[in-house]
């Protein structure tokens, strides 16, 4: 396993910048995703690291080697794509060890490897079977298998589970964390899938258009997302975020009039920071953080009830306005059409400018906020 460093890399294709300056630390053995909308660049990345499109600007350096010029077969990475490419004429076996063929190992240390690879990856069974006579989780893993024997120092995954179904997806999904903690091959892993890359990863890079927008441990970017776009893009279901208004209570403390719910009032905690009457800003509650004990309350009417046994998400709303997603672990009895009230405690409420950015005060959000 190697480190691996990016140091301001940029990407054009003619004209257009797709990546912009991109830093980022991996450490041997650790597990990166990147995660971000469709189209925000992810697999440009991931691309670039494999040598499969050149770095416009910028550095590459894996184990503490320059890589911008090597020849993608000489970095000492293998990639796992959406779709596996396996040889249809060949059995799992070939497939496996077609690389190492190619690069002229003995075969008695190709069978080896494919052995052990296929032990690791429950293949066994299978080793003689061709991909038509595979179900697609097994034509994965045969994918995954094709890149372990290469032993790699870093592995590159582009969104290998998008084709799967979501029951395969979820074994998958705990196959490849299984893999790595065996394994412990530095690993980068791209994903549009925001569960994904929660319950994966060491560490998330958030991308969008192009930049980074956060970098930070799973549950960092949860409890305390840099902006808006972080906000909105990490938890399922999201987070509640609705414009307000700063403004000031009957008795003259801070307060945010919050248009979607009626106009409501939440006075601010006393510890609030000093916002200007008339600001626009964003609040932003998880759906978790709604609770019987808030001293802000307010009447919502049920538009949907999602029962999933042990939680349950009411999607509620005031009006016109867009609903809120209120998440309670003792909703059964609510139902379509039904009034609730709902409470939140106003210090844990997180705040945005209304360009996005986080206001950050000890008074909101999490601690370390
Ligand atoms: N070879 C290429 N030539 C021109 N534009 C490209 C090329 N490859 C990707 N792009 C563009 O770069 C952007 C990022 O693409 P991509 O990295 O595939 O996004 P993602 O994987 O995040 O969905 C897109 O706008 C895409 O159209
Ligand atoms: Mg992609």
């Amino acid at each position: 396993m190697s480190d691996l460093k990016l140091v301001d890399v940029s990407k054009s294709f003619g004209a257009v910048e797709i990546l912009k300056k991109i830093n980022l630390d991996v450490k041997a053995g650790e597990f990166i995703v990147f995660v971000g909308p469709s189209g925000c660049g992810k697999s440009t990345l991931l691309r670039l690291i494999a040598g499969l499109e050149e770095i416009t600007a910028g550095e590459l350096v894996i184990g503490g080697k320059r890589m911008n010029d090597i020849d993608p077969s000489h970095r000492g990475l293998a990639m796992v794509f959406q779709s596996y490419a396996l040889n249809p004429h060949m059995t799992v076996a070939e497939n496996m060890g077609f690389a190492l063929k190619f690069a002229g190992l003995p075969s008695a240390e190709i069978r080896a490897r494919v052995l052990s690879a296929a032990h690791i990856l429950d293949l066994e069974p299978l080793l003689q079977r061709r991909p038509k006579a595979l179900s697609g989780g097994q034509r994965q893993r045969v994918a995954i298998g094709r890149a372990i024997v290469r032993q790699p120092k870093v592995f590159l995954f582009d969104e290998p589970l998008s084709n799967l179904d979501a029951g395969l997806r979820v074994h998958m999904r705990i196959e490849i964390a299984k893999l790595h903690r065996q394994l412990g091959v530095t690993t980068v892993y791209v994903t549009h899938d925001q569960v994904e890359a929660m319950t994966l990863a060491d560490r998330i890079v958030v991308l969008r258009a192009g930049e980074v927008e956060q970098i930070g441990s799973p549950l960092d970017l949860y409890d305390n997302p840099a902006n808006l776009f972080v906000a909105g893009f990490i938890g399922s279901p999201k987070m509640n975020l609705l414009p307000a208004i700063v403004t000031r209570t009957a008795d003259g403390r801070p307060a945010l009039r919050i248009p979607d719910i009626g106009d409501a009032l939440v006075a601010l905690p006393d510890r609030a920071p000093r916002l200007e009457d008339g600001r626009a800003v964003y609040i932003g509650i998880r759906p978790e953080q709604f609770c019987v004990d808030g001293s802000a309350e307010f009447d919502l009417a049920i538009d949907i009830v999602e029962h999933l046994g042990g939680t349950t998400f009411v999607y509620a709303r005031k009006g016109s306005s867009a609903a809120i997603v209120v998440e309670t672990r003792d909703g059964r009895a609510h139902k379509s059409g039904d009034a609730i009230a709902v409470r939140f405690d106003p210090a844990s409420l997180y705040l945005f400018d209304a360009d996005g950015g986080r206001i950050r005060s000890a008074a909101f959000g999490q601690p370390n906020a």
